[in-house]
């Protein structure tokens, strides 16, 4: 069988939860694909933090790199000031390693029940290419006269021609090979016009290479009433970092509830390992309850699979958690780890 060196963070709150099974589902696949997943666990996240005040020591960052892929439940804790471990780790890890596609499908499962009314499961159905290491995230800013009536907080957008570029060449590779072939640009090129207009250009430029995907526009305030009132529209999206991540919990709350969304940050190019981890965050108000839903972890995992070259596991996983899911409305409440046993008895099965 072939071996896959795998790290992984479980982090903070649920997120130790969520892997625990995440994992368990890798455990039942992984002999049917052929793969034998040598782990490697690391324990960032608020506890070292408190330990040592370290959040990615510089060695731990390199050990990430020799690994082949990275497996992450949440990082932050409100014992911890915002921003230390969201940026200190998590945006660290995107950064250094390269991330710039940070991929999010929103798609609906059949029987999972979405708060919009008259869409079956073929009306949610999208991929969205959020870009991973520029935008507003990159730390570029400062303040002046800090807790002054006469403070100044910047926080710039960096947006490069070769980083704007990239993710947008990915999602029209991603939008030929899906049976739509359609790309909506999504940002708020009114106001963000130097931003705006660089995206506008290379979708136009990319786009030239790509003359059997057709565009679109849409404003990202629009793009928030659309996805809710009429998400047929969209098939591949592709946006800046901040619009990205705000969308796609509103495609979350609409594909049946953050619990259920999975996502990527990927290096296309395979410099360093990618890593995989459900859209949702840490979680304080149920951690450690047992009632978190591991299932976007899971269907992280399926992604995290497609990423190594195993699509049959990958495959097998999404049918059984699509099973699962089918079979929810019937069975009532169940904990973190019944769902994780009861899909991971599907994938073995
Ligand atoms: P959150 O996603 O942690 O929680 C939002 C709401 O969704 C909460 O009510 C929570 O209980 C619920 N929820 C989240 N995941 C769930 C699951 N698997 N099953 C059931 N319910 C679930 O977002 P937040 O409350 O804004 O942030 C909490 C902490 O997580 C913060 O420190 C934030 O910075 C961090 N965060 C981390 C990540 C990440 O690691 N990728 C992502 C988002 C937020
Ligand atoms: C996400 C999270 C992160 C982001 C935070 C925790 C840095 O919200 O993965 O969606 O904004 O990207
Ligand atoms: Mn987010």
């Amino acid at each position: 069988s072939r071996s896959i060196r795998l790290a992984v963070i479980p982090g903070d709150g649920i997120g130790p939860e969520v892997v625990a099974e995440g994992l368990k589902v890798l455990e039942a696949v992984a002999p049917s694909g052929g793969l034998n997943f040598e782990q490697t666990s690391y324990d960032l996240g608020a506890a070292r933090w408190h330990r040592t005040g370290e959040t990615l020591p510089d060695s731990v960052l390199d050990e990430l790199r020799e690994q082949e892929v990275i497996l992450l439940g949440a990082v932050g804790d409100p014992s911890v000031p915002s921003g230390v471990l969201e940026r200190g780790l998590l945006l660290r890890t995107r950064f250094e390693l390269d991330h710039y596609v940070n991929l999010r499908p929103v798609k609906l499962f059949p029987g999972v029940t979405t708060p919009l009314a008259g869409v079956a499961p073929d009306d949610i159905d999208m991929v969205v290419v959020r870009e991973g290491t520029e935008g507003p995230y990159t730390g570029v800013g400062g303040v002046l006269r800090k807790g002054t009536r006469h403070e100044v907080a910047t926080q710039e957008s960096v947006n490069t021609a070769f980083g704007v570029e990239r993710v947008i060449r990915y999602a029209f590779e991603v939008a030929a090979s899906r049976p739509r072939r359609h790309l909506t640009l999504v940002h708020k090129d009114n106001v963000l016009t130097f931003a705006g207009d660089l995206y506008q250009r290379t979708l136009k430029r990319v786009g030239a290479e790509y003359p059997q995907v057709t565009t679109a526009y849409t404003h990202v305030d629009a793009a928030t009433m659309f996805f809710v009132n009429d998400p047929r529209r969209f098939d591949v999206v592709v946006t800046d970092n901040l619009f990205g991540d705000i969308i796609t919990d509103i495609g979350a709350a609409i594909a049946g509830g953050i619990g259920l969304a999975a996502s990527g940050n990927v290096n296309p190019d395979r410099t360093a390992p990618s890593m995989f981890e459900p859209v949702h965050g840490s979680a304080p108000d149920i951690a450690g309850q047992g009632k978190a839903d591991p299932t976007a972890t899971i269907l992280s995992v399926a992604m995290l699979l497609d990423h190594v070259g195993a699509g049959d596991a990958a495959r097998r996983v999404e049918r059984a958690v699509s099973d699962d899911l089918g079979e929810r409305g019937a069975l009532g409440a169940r904990s973190t780890a019944q769902i994780g046993d009861a899909i991971a008895k599907r994938v073995s099965g």
